[in-house]
């Protein structure tokens, strides 16, 4: 006779997996071995991996099933339609960062702080390219069809070529998809949608990296362009696995400092065009309005008293910005004086600290000194220095600095100034700002020939950080005793 048992049910299989960097374990431990990072590993049920297009789209319409051939293309043969073709989203600065307009079929990932208006960004761009005869979906796990509607009453789009929705169950938003077919759509964001088949908690790196292999297919297989928005953890990295920004084609970054108006946009990774562009937004009562003269923005609150105070033409992407930058030096009773920088790296200030205390006698090794690039952005060219120096002889000299003269140089570790490239971008801007004198490197003379006679005289050309407290000296005497009006009104 058979024994009629109660058989235990089957315990789901579980494993360990890094929120942090998408490492798996079978057994728990404090720290990650992928990231070295401390209580990160959170018990996941084990799925198989679904299949991209299982329920939605494949990334090639021809290649659903195992054995079929995929499409080849011979490059001399021309492509039966124009893929390139770029669609404006309404924001330049927006077009800018991702290459030159949105490509259909693009999948662009947008990071940023919470409440940095990464969702604002988004909407508003949906009425840009509505306006371009683009439909668009919009698609909010955090907030309900009310409150999108009316975000997007308030920032004035009425387009019917924008559809809002509030959903978080992905399998829904991909046959919402196929129901309206948009040619954007947008899912804000990456860590409220989720995938039912899946136990894992939204947000965990399983349904991150699922729900968006499922879009990836929807934006390669469908050619719709998908945005997805993702947070950002604690130092400033997109959530989730490292693999989301692998499988997306552009990480944009939007940052921002919450005491500022403006908002930087940048993108990390883009297989459409630069990484290197930066778009600079404000965020006003009516919503996001693009800065159409940046530089103008930075130097703004310059103030009167200019000991240690320069400004440096600096080069974003293909676009010439000008900022200020500040210095301050004061005696320090510690063994090892501080060295803070904000926007500016740290290490290359004790670099240049030493420079100039080698060639100028500064006196630096017993000063504290503080660098900061004004208005929360951070400069990581090398060409900086010369600027940076300037404000430190300024205020460590007790000598106020001519307000109307601009600094861009490389400083190298024998004390030369050594030439950077955009010479002329960098006049160009600085000239439309008013400025007219320029501390130059001697070795970029030879590249700006055309520039030169232009230029009447204004540019001092350095070749070494010894003669610039002279040259600092002599540009204050110069403009004192010509424009003492003009010098009055600062
Ligand atoms: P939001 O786009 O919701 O940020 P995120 O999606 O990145 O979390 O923006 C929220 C902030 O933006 C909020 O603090 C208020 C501000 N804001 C304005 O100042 N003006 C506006 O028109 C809008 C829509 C938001
Ligand atoms: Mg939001």
């Amino acid at each position: 006779m058979k024994k009629l048992v109660n058989e235990p049910m089957a315990k789901a299989k579980t494993h360990f997996v890094c929120q942090e960097c998408g490492s798996t374990y079978s057994k728990w431990s404090g720290q990650c071995r992928g990231c070295h990072q401390w209580n990160t590993l959170v018990e996941e049920t084990l799925t198989p991996t679904l299949k991209s297009g299982a329920r939605g789209w494949s990334v090639s319409e021809d290649s659903h099933q195992p054995g079929s051939r995929p499409k080849v293309h011979r490059l001399d043969r021309k492509l039966e339609q124009a893929n390139d073709q770029r669609h404006r989203t309404g924001f330049q600065e927006l077009d800018r960062v991702l290459g030159g307009g949105l490509v259909p079929g693009s999948f662009v990932l947008l990071g940023g702080d919470p409440g940095i208006g990464k969702s604002t960004l988004l909407l508003q761009m949906a009425g840009g390219l509505a306006k371009n005869k683009q439909h668009v979906l919009y698609i909010s796990g955090e907030e309900s069809v009310h409150q999108s509607a009316l975000r997007a009453q308030r920032l004035g789009i009425t387009s019917s070529q924008v559809e809002v929705a509030s959903e978080s169950l992905m399998e829904n938003i991909l046959s919402l998809t196929k129901d309206i077919r948009p040619d954007v759509l947008i899912v804000d964001s990456i860590q409220t949608v989720y995938l039912s088949e899946l136990t894992a908690a939204p947000g965990s790196v399983s349904q991150v990296r699922e729900c968006a292999a499922q879009l990836m297919a929807l934006a390669k297989g469908q050619n719709i362009a998908v945005f997805i928005i993702g947070h950002v953890t604690k130092d400033g990295n997109i959530a989730g696995p490292k693999t989301l920004a692998h499988m997306v084609d552009t990480v944009l970054s939007f940052e921002g400092d919450s005491s500022y108006q403006f908002r930087l946009l940048r993108a990390q990774k883009n297989r459409f065009g630069a990484t290197n562009e930066l778009g600079v937004f404000q965020m006003k009562t009516e919503g996001l309005a693009e800065v159409d003269n940046p530089s103008e923005m930075f130097l703004e609150e310059r103030g009167s008293d200019l000991m240690g105070s320069s400004v440096f033409a600096a080069m974003e992407g293909s676009r010439p910005l000008l900022c200020e930058i500040q210095g301050l030096t004061s005696s320090s009773p510690m063994a090892m004086p501080r060295r803070t920088s904000l926007g500016f790296d740290t290490n290359r200030v004790h670099l240049l600290v030493a420079v100039l205390d080698k060639h100028l006698d500064l006196g630096l090794s017993k000063c504290d000194v503080f660098v900061n690039v004004v208005g929360g952005l951070k400069i990581t060219e090398p060409a900086a220095d010369l600027a940076v120096a300037a404000a430190l002889i300024s205020t460590t000299n007790f000598q106020e600095m001519d307000g109307q003269t601009c600094f861009f140089g490389e400083i190298g570790l024998t004390g030369e100034v050594r030439r950077c490239q955009f010479a002329d971008e960098r006049i160009k801007e600085a000239e439309k700002l008013g400025f007219n004198h320029f501390v130059l490197p001697e070795s970029n003379k030879k590249h700006l020939t055309k520039l030169l006679s232009k230029l009447n005289g204004n540019v001092v050309w350095i070749k070494r950080v010894a003669q610039l407290p002279a040259i600092l000296k002599s540009l204050r005497q110069n403009n004192t005793s010509t424009k003492p009006k003009e010098r009055d009104l600062f």
